[in-house]
This record gives structure tokens, C-alpha cells and sequence, in this order.
């Protein structure tokens, strides 16, 4: 099949996974007989240097032109001065909005391999296999604020649709009947109003899902139960804010924040890919980054945007071939050295392909 991917590279140690991703597609098409034509765009702080704007309407341009968009990270130091009128951040929130990507699905699994490098007690960590559905274009990210200004007080404001909760719970309900069909709804209905109407809403829609088993978890206790019995999770959808603290927490599950991947999806095929972890500009350049996030955020580009089922499922086999040699970057190995660099590790990944 003839596609193309908007790749954006953006800040710290995003160009690095990134290139080496698009090595990977490319190997993918070799291997597979597909014509992916890859087209770059600036995004976040870099955008910001070249344009003084962190989306760029070429870049937006490029996306509109492409079947899918791959996307490294956003920010650093550089741009995170908080008196700054513009953060690199907002190119990201930006394009999620423009594209109105509701649905944002985070995979967090355990890694036989990766056991005994967790924090959390290897017991707790066997068969953990949890989809997190963030709901992703509103919520307090979106709502009508006040920036500080010249005053002592600012806001934020957090509101929700009916409609905009039946999409995002749709999804999750969907995901579930694929998987083991559980759903916990995360909420704070003990407290706010919008997280009442996201829990009413979501009762309504699963009387179209009975066949799914659903659970309701206040955001306090679902951090905690997150950690002390996380097998027993299944889907879990959530907020936007909630969604973003809580799919960080359960990456101490999968040993690191590098493992995760992430897919951004509206109702049809079009998708952003990107990995969970930042631009981490304190390692960027030196090869020291885990391309695993970046690498499965790949994997759900052909999954998703493309339909390619077999070669996503080759790339995340190819993955696991690779940890189960025993090669480490830095973040997923105890004593923190790493056995292989960021290339050295990416290299065998597609050799395992
Ligand atoms: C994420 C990130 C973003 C978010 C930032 C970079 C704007 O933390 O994708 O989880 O808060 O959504
Ligand atoms: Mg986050």
C-alpha cells in the first residue's frame, strides 16, 4: 500500500527516536512491499526558533496532506521560562485540537523481561495488560482560563459535554468488548460537577455495552489501586487530566516511561502517534534514549491508521526479541547502565523484523 506520514521531530531527545522509527517504517515497506513517503515539519521549541510559532501553518499543512502523523516530543529548559508568552507545548495541544483527536489510547503492559527491574514487587506485576483511554480535546486543558498577567490571580476552568464524554466512553467500551471486557470509569464525582455528568454519561452508555463489566474509581483511589492490584485492570478511561497523571503513574508498571506508546484517534482512521515519555533533555544527544515508546507508537500507526495488523504485530514481536536478548538502554536496566545505545538497540530491533 502507497501512504504518507507526517513525521515531526520537535525537541530534545524526540529527533533521535524518531529517525530511528522512520528506519523502521522504511524497513517495514521494504519487507512488506509498501510506498511510504515520510514528510518532516517543526513542531514545539524548534518551531518556536525557525518561526517564533510552535505549529506552524506549513506543518499543519503537512499533517492535513498525510494519512497519519508520527511526533517525538515537545519542550525543554529552552523554552520553559514561565513568563514566556508562547510554550512549545502548545504546538502539541494545538495539533490535537485542530485534528480534534479525542481519543488518546496509552498501552501499558509488563515485560517478563523487565520484572525484576521494576520498583513495584515482581508478584504484583505478572499479567498486567491495561488500555488507558484519555479523553484528549477538553477538559480543563481546554476550558476558559485567565493567565496570571499583571495580577494576583489566575484560572482555569473545567467543563465537559454530554457528547463530548459518549465519544471518549464509546471508544473505551468498544476497546473492552475487543479485550476482556472490563471498563473502569475514572472520575472525581464525589467533587466536581463535570465529573458527575461524566459519570451519569457513562452509566447511559453502557446499556449499549452490557457484555462489559464496569467498574467506577474516584481518581484518589484509582492511583492507588493502580499500583496495589494492577492485573485486574482492563480498559480505563478517564479525563484529560486524570488520563495524563495516572497513564505516567502506571508507567513505573511497565518499568519505564520510555516503554509507552500512544495513539491519538478521531472516529475515523486518521491518527497521532507519539511516544508518552518527553523531549528528556537531559539525556538528548547522547544516545542514551529508549526508543521502545517511540518504536510501539509506530506499531499502532499501522495498526490504526492503516490497517496493517501483521506488521505492527512484527514490530512489537521484533521488540520483545530484542529485550528478550537482553539488550537494555539505560532507563530499563536496575544498575542504570545501560548494555547498548539508543542506534545500537534500534539496529537490532530491525534486524529482528
Ligand atoms: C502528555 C504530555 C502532554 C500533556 C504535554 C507535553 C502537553 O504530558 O502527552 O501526556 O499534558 O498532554
Ligand atoms: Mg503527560
Amino acid at each position: 500500500m502507497k501512504a504518507t506520514i507526517a513525521v515531526l521531530p520537535g525537541d530534545g531527545i524526540g529527533p533521535e527516536v524518531v529517525a530511528k522509527s522512520v528506519e523502521l517504517l522504511s524497513a517495514i515497506a521494504e519487507n512488506y512491499g509498501h510506498e511510504f513517503t515520510f514528510v518532516e515539519g517543526l513542531i514545539g521549541g524548534i518551531a518556536i526558533d525557525e518561526t517564533g510559532d510552535p505549529l506552524p501553518a506549513e506543518t499543519v499543512a503537512i499533517c492535513e496532506a498525510a494519512d497519519a502523523i508520527l511526533l517525538g516530543a515537545v519542550g525543554g529548559p529552552k523554552w520553559s521560562d514561565p513568563t514566556a508568552t508562547v510554550q512549545p507545548e502548545r504546538g502539541l495541544l494545538g495539533l490535537r485540537q485542530h485534528f480534534g483527536l479525542f481519543a488518546n489510547l496509552r498501552p501499558v503492559k509488563t515485560y517478563p523481561a523487565l520484572l525484576e527491574h521494576a520498583p513495584l514487587r515482581a508478584e504484583l506485576l505478572q499479567d498486567v495488560d491495561i488500555l488507558f483511554v484519555r479523553e484528549l480535546v477538553s477538559g480543563i486543558y481546554f476550558g476558559e482560563r485567565q493567565e496570571q498577567g499583571d495580577g494576583d490571580s489566575s484560572y482555569d476552568t473545567m467543563a465537559y459535554s454530554r457528547s463530548e464524554v459518549e465519544q471518549v466512553a464509546n471508544v473505551a467500551f468498544r476497546a473492552a468488548q475487543g479485550r476482556r471486557k472490563k471498563l473502569c470509569s475514572v472520575d472525581k464525582a464525589n467533587v466536581l460537577a463535570t465529573m458527575r455528568l461524566w459519570r451519569r454519561t457513562v452509566v447511559d452508555v453502557h446499556d449499549e455495552y452490557e457484555d462489559v463489566e464496569l467498574e467506577h474509581l474516584l481518581v484518589d483511589a484509582a492511583t492507588m489501586h493502580l499500583l496495589t492490584r494492577p492485573s485486574s485492570f482492563d480498559v480505563i478511561v478517564a479525563g484529560n487530566m486524570f488520563g495524563d497523571i495516572l497513564s505516567d503513574e502506571a508507567s513505573v508498571l511497565a518499568g519505564s516511561l520510555g516503554m509507552l506508546p500512544s495513539a491519538s484517534l478521531r472516529a475515523d482512521k486518521f491518527g497521532l502517534y507519539e511516544p508518552v515519555h518527553g523531549s528528556a533533555p537531559d539525556i538528548a544527544g547522547q544516545g542514551k534514549a529508549n526508543p521502545i515508546g517511540m518504536f510501539l507508537s509506530a506499531a499502532m500507526l499501522l495498526r490504526y491508521s492503516l490497517q496493517l495488523e501483521g506488521e505492527a504485530s512484527a514490530i512489537e514481536a521484533a521488540i520483545d526479541a530484542t529485550l528478550d536478548a537482553g539488550l537494555r538502554t539505560a532507563d530499563i536496566v536496575s544498575s542504570g547502565q545501560a548494555s547498548v545505545s539508543t542506534d545500537e538497540f534500534a539496529v537490532t530491533v530491525i534486524q529482528n523484523l
